[in-house]
Order: structure tokens, then C-alpha cells, then sequence
């Protein structure tokens, strides 16, 4: 495990200050290394509250601390301090891998220890950490006599905002999939339904991320509007109404608050994965990053179906012909949806699959073998259709047989509602994600999971948690209305904080030829730009083989890494445009994405973060003559340049367009 996590400076110390004997009850207050971040925990008539300074100005209000207890008294007033203890880390450590190689994770903290002054003494402590990019804060409950096993009815964590600011948000309780929705964006205040998180606020000048870090056995956090521009907790709850059974000792997710002042900062700060425990499995070389292709967008644009039939997709011969497309195409691996029995009728309701049986026409033996000799990875899928009894009553079986055919990817779907009232995001389906993710990793194998409980991190405690969908992504402009040209613009600024995501970019036949009134909404290169704009370690070359083959642009694909050794935004507008650059972690190259909204711009990029000594090439893929999203979308103008660190290029992003750029080192 150390391999994975070179401390460079670490630095820890603890002071202990028992207050006995000294005024009780006076704030405590902790400031971030830079002093930006000042966090103030404090008592009023016995109620916890806490308040965060951004630069000096109050960006959260006193805002309450506590809970709800079922069949006991709240645990939210008669409080005292018994003790409190600061610390402080500066550490820094390394991704197996990710976004950026190293970070840094340097913080000051204080836990504070309550107890009730009532006949019960119940105990609780509170821990918050000042990070010079946020906060992150968690409560503890020790074990204790009067507090063993416990229903938390509700946590009263409030986040009471300073100013109303400008929300980009989803909602909580829709009525489409779980977090499958376009973000909105209102004004806080003018928030009608409780919403999920991340949640993303901004005013000129100041840009916030509202999430939760490390969600382990507990309930997701949703968050409802109250007067006062206050967000407060709002745990999703069981069926039965619990927001979470728990028992003494046990730690809650840390709330987090991300602090930017330029909304690509929100982008780059690693706060959430600062806040999870490092890796706990000890060989990680068989995690590898990678893109796919497979047996997947046929099915959503109606070309072949899931169930075995004349139009079945998933045969022994299509999955053939896409292992030789990856193999011919720099691509790792293929997915084959719809290999196994149970998708007759309406499967969406029943979720009634086998995950060991094949359809006939699928030979799992012989496509193993194929791939191998082709060293290509299958990836396995576990569609669940929600119903999640019937998948972890075969979960080992399931896992077996991907161990004993050497498959070491997995996408797992839970479409649906949850049978009998659970929720995707509550804490019954966070612990089967957990087990599922668990049993992965003693499998060695990598996920990648649709319909997912939502990303807090814990990809860093568990690194074959790869990716996940908790997104709308590309299926939905298969067969809905789509996603218009501004969402991709607000997804790395909102969903994106969260972690990463697999959207699934890459279709080139924007117009379907075979499918009518659906269609992409970007251009061909805005569909390239997405594979460094969205961050995935595993991204998927979505369309059907016989759409790229021929065409040029799709040498970006080929050559984009999924695995990188350092994140830079360069321009960043929520809903309006972005242009990231990322460095690959194998090579010298640096990759560029910026996509625009329906609104086309030029945008000038200094390309100041290239190695000075070095020289590069530029393989420029760029919206083509008269591009359009929506009259002309596929022309890509692929131009080569010589350029180095001093050079500024000018983008010229159509309406719904991109740019993607490839810097390559000119080997001296
Ligand atoms: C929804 C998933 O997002 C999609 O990728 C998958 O193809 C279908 N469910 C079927 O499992
Ligand atoms: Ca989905």
C-alpha cells in the first residue's frame, strides 16, 4: 500500500486541551494553512452550531448541528465541551491513478467532544478540517453506555448560506432514473424541490460546492431549501422511513463545502478524495485505466436488441468483430451487453436476470480465449433492473465466473426504481454498493457502475471503483429529447466535482442515418473534446464501428489517454464553455478539450503550461467550415502546427462545437 502513498512532508501534531476548569462553551475556532478558510464551531444555550469565513467575509451563517433519534430524546441541545484537540497534516500522496498524479493534502482540524448535560450523558464528537480549497466536517458518536444501537430520524446539519446565490442543481426525488436529470439553474432561494448533491453555487466571484465525502453505511445526503437561504440536510430514507440504523461506535460521511474563487478552482481541488482513507487493497497493478467499445449504442439506437432474437446483439460473432475493431484501435477492452438470459420482457420491472447463464449464440469460453490472444479485457455486465436481492443472491457465483474466465471489468445497471420503496442514493442500497464494490476488489476486478449511489470519493480507499455513470449521459440522446449543448458545459463544474463519470462520448453519426427524430446534440468535434473535458478512467468509443472506420478524426480517440499525471482548466464559464488540459501520465504529451454551449466563441489558450525546453506538435481537430450543431455538425478540420510554450492559439469553437488538441513532443 505504500507503494501507492509517498509521503513527501508529513506533519502531525496533536494538542490536547482539556478544558475542565477553565470557561466552558467559548468558540473554538481553526483557520486553513493560507489562512483563507476560517471555520468557527460554537454553543448557544447548549445547540452546536458552526460558521465559515471565505477571505474574511462570512460565506456560511451560525448553522446548526445535531440529530433526531427514534424512540429517544434529539441529540441536538444541552451540550458541553469536555475537551478538544487540534492537529494539522501536510502530506502529500500518490494516485494509482486518476485526474493528477500527486496530492497534496494539507489541512488544519479540531475534533471537539460534546456531552449532554442530562441524566442520559450522551456523547458526540465533531471533527472539522480547514482546507485552503474548503471544509470538510463529521460527527463521531464513541461508544457510550446510554448510545448503542440507534435510528437517526434526521441530521439537522445545516448550511446556512451568506448571499443568494446563483444554484446549479437536480433534483433529490424526480420522477425520472436517479440523477439522471439536466441541471438547473435558478437562484437559491428559488429552489422548489429538495436537490441532490454536489450542489454548485456561484456569484462572481466566489463559487461553492455543497457534497459529502466517504459514504459508508449511512444515507446519502439530500438537501432541502428552508427560509434564510439555508440548505439543510436531508438524508434519503429506507422504505420504512429510518434515514439510517446505525450502532455506537460509528463516524457519519464528512459534509463538505468546496471554496473557489474561479470556478475552474472547484475543478482541481482534491478535497473529497483528501477526506477518504487511503487505499486498503494491496496490490493495485491489475487497476488499468483504458477506453472501450462493445455491444452497447446498437441497442439504444434500436439496432439490436438485449434479448436473444434475429437482432440479438451480444453473439459470439458481433463481440468478435468488436474485439478486432479495439485490438486495431488502441482500445483495452469491450463490453457485451445483454450476453446473458433474462431481458425478455419488460425487464426493467422484473430485473429477474441470471448472471451466470449465456444466451446461446453468446460462447463466453470461446470469446474469452478470442479476446486473450487479442489481449483485450472483457467487460462483463450485471444489469440488476433493480432488483437487487436477486443479484446478490448470485453476487459470488457472478464473480466466479468472471475469475474463472480471467474478466477483469464489470458494469453493473440498476434501472428502475428500487423494489419495495429503497432508493438508489439510501442507506439499504449504500451498503449493496458497498458489498458489490467489496467483492470486486476480492475478485480483482474493476468497476464501472450505472445507476450508482453517488460518488464521495471512494475511489481512493477502494481503486477498482472506477467510474460511474450518476449522470445523463449520451444514452438519453438516443430515444429522449437529449442533452442540449450547455449541459456537458455544466457537468465538470456540478456532477463532476463528485468524481469521475462515464458518459460515454465519442458518437460520430450525430444524425443517426438510421434512427429519425432522435440525434447528438454537439458536433463531431465536440464529441472528441468530451474524452479530456469529462474526466473517466475508463471512457467508452460509443458509436458503432462502422461509424468511425475511415474517418480520420477518429485517430484523437485512438491516441487520448484515460490516466493523467496533472489537471489544468484554462477557461471555465458554468453552462457556457470550459477548456481543460490534461498531461498524460506515460508520456510527455498534454491533451486539450473545450467545448461551448449553443453559443459559438473564440477563445485564445497560451500554451504556457507546455514544457519550456520542449517542442510540440499540435494535432488540431477543430470544428470545419460552417460547423453547426444543428445545420451542419460533422465537419472536423484536422490541422498540424509546431508550437511550444510561449505560442497562444486561438480556438474557434462552433455553435454546440469543440476543439480537441493532442501536444506531442518533437523528440529532439
Ligand atoms: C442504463 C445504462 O445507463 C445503460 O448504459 C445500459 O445500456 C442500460 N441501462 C441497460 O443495462
Ligand atoms: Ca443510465
Amino acid at each position: 500500500m505504500t507503494r501507492f502513498f509517498t509521503t513527501l512532508i508529513a506533519l502531525v501534531f496533536i494538542s490536547y486541551q482539556a478544558l475542565c476548569g477553565k470557561p466552558k462553551d467559548k468558540p473554538i475556532n481553526i483557520e486553513s494553512p493560507n489562512g483563507n478558510v476560517k471555520i468557527q464551531f460554537l454553543l448557544k444555550d447548549g445547540t452546536a452550531f458552526y460558521r465559515v469565513q471565505y477571505l474574511n467575509k462570512i460565506l456560511i451563517n451560525n448553522s446548526r448541528l445535531g440529530f433526531t433519534l427514534k424512540e429517544q430524546p434529539a441529540l441536538d441541545k444541552n451540550f458541553k465541551i469536555t475537551s478538544s484537540a487540534k492537529s494539522s497534516v501536510d502530506e502529500t500522496w500518490t494516485q494509482p491513478w486518476g485526474e493528477v498524479k500527486n496530492i497534496r493534502n494539507h489541512y488544519n482540524s479540531v475534533s471537539i467532544n460534546l456531552e449532554e448535560q442530562t441524566n442520559l450523558n450522551r456523547k458526540i464528537t465533531v471533527t472539522f478540517r480547514a482546507y485552503d480549497d474548503g471544509v470538510g466536517f463529521r460527527y463521531e458518536f464513541p461508544e457510550q453506555p446510554n448510545l448503542k444501537e440507534f435510528v437517526i430520524l434526521d441530521e439537522l446539519t445545516e448550511f446556512s448560506l451568506a448571499q443568494d446565490f446563483s444554484a446549479w442543481w437536480i433534483p433529490a426525488y424526480g420522477p425520472e432514473m436517479d440523477s439522471e436529470y439536466l441541471y438547473k439553474n435558478t437562484k437559491l432561494s428559488e429552489i422548489k424541490e429538495k436537490t441532490s448533491t454536489p450542489i454548485t453555487l456561484a456569484s462572481d466571484n466566489l463559487f461553492v460546492s455543497i457534497h459529502e465525502a466517504a459514504l459508508v453505511d449511512y444515507a446519502g445526503m439530500a438537501l432541502a431549501l428552508q427560509p434564510n437561504f439555508i440548505l439543510k440536510c436531508d438524508l434519503v430514507p429506507w422504505a420504512n422511513g429510518n434515514r439510517v440504523e446505525t450502532y455506537a461506535p460509528m463516524k457519519t460521511p464528512w459534509r463538505t463545502i468546496q471554496i473557489a474563487a474561479r470556478a475552474g478552482d472547484l475543478i482541481t481541488s482534491y478535497l473529497i478524495l483528501n477526506l477518504n482513507e487511503p487505499n486498503k487493497l494491496d496490490d493495485v497493478s491489475w487497476i488499468k485505466p483504458g477506453k472501450y467499445n462493445g455491444i452497447w449504442w446498437g441497442m439504444h439506437v434500436g439496432k439490436n436488441t438485449w434479448e436473444g432474437g434475429a437482432n440479438h446483439g451480444a453473439t459470439t460473432e458481433n463481440v468478435k468483430a468488436s474485439i478486432d475493431f479495439a485490438s486495431n484501435h488502441k482500445l483495452s477492452a469491450v463490453l457485451a451487453e445483454g450476453w446473458n438470459e433474462g431481458w425478455e420482457g419488460d425487464w426493467t420491472v422484473s430485473g429477474n436476470f441470471s448472471f451466470t447463464k449465456a444466451y446461446p449464440d453468446f460462447d463466453l469460453e470461446e470469446l474469452s480465449r478470442y479476446a486473450k490472444a487479442k489481449n483485450i479485457g472483457l467487460i462483463a455486465h450485471h444489469e440488476t433492473g433493480g432488483n437487487v436481492k436477486n443479484y446478490e443472491n448470485q453476487l459470488e457465483d457472478a464473480f466466479k465466473l468472471c475469475q474463472y474466465y480471467g474478466i477483469q471489468r464489470l458494469k453493473t445497471g440498476y434501472v428502475n426504481k428500487m423494489p419495495s420503496g429503497e432508493r438508489h442514493q439510501n442507506q439499504y442500497m449504500v451498503r449493496h454498493y458497498h458489498k458489490v464494490m467489496e467483492t470486486a476488489a476480492r475478485y480483482k476486478i474493476m468497476l464501472d457502475v450505472h445507476e450508482p449511489v453517488k460518488d464521495t470519493g471512494l475511489r481512493r480507499t477502494y481503486p477498482n471503483m472506477m467510474t460511474r455513470e450518476g449522470v445523463r449521459g449520451t444514452e438519453y440522446e438516443a430515444w429522449s429529447d437529449g442533452n442540449p449543448p450547455s449541459h456537458t458545459t455544466i457537468l465538470p463544474f456540478t456532477r463532476g466535482l463528485a468524481g469521475p463519470i462515464d458518459y460515454t462520448p465519442g458518437i460520430f453519426d450525430i444524425m443517426f442515418k438510421n434512427k429519425g427524430t432522435f440525434r447528438v446534440h454537439t458536433t463531431l468535434a465536440k464529441q472528441l473534446a468530451l474524452y479530456v473535458v469529462i474526466y473517466s478512467p475508463m471512457h467508452m468509443a460509443a458509436d458503432l464501428p462502422e461509424n468511425y472506420e475511415g474517418n480520420s478524426a477518429f485517430k484523437f480517440i485512438e491516441d487520448v489517454p484515460t490516466d493523467w499525471e496533472d489537471t489544468k482548466i484554462l477557461h471555465a464559464k458554468i453552462g457556457e464553455y470550459i477548456t481543460t488540459v490534461r498531461k498524460d501520465r506515460n508520456s510527455h504529451d498534454w491533451y486539450l478539450g473545450s467545448i461551448t454551449n449553443e453559443t459559438a466563441r473564440t477563445l485564445d489558450v497560451k500554451l504556457n503550461f507546455l514544457d519550456k525546453e520542449k517542442k510540440y506538435t499540435a494535432e488540431i481537430y477543430q470544428d470545419g467550415k460552417d460547423a453547426d450543431v444543428t445545420t451542419n455538425p460533422l465537419p472536423v478540420e484536422i490541422q498540424t502546427l509546431e508550437v511550444n510554450n510561449s505560442t497562444t492559439l486561438t480556438l474557434k469553437l462552433a455553435p454546440g462545437g469543440g476543439t480537441a488538441i493532442r501536444f506531442s513532443e518533437v523528440k529532439p
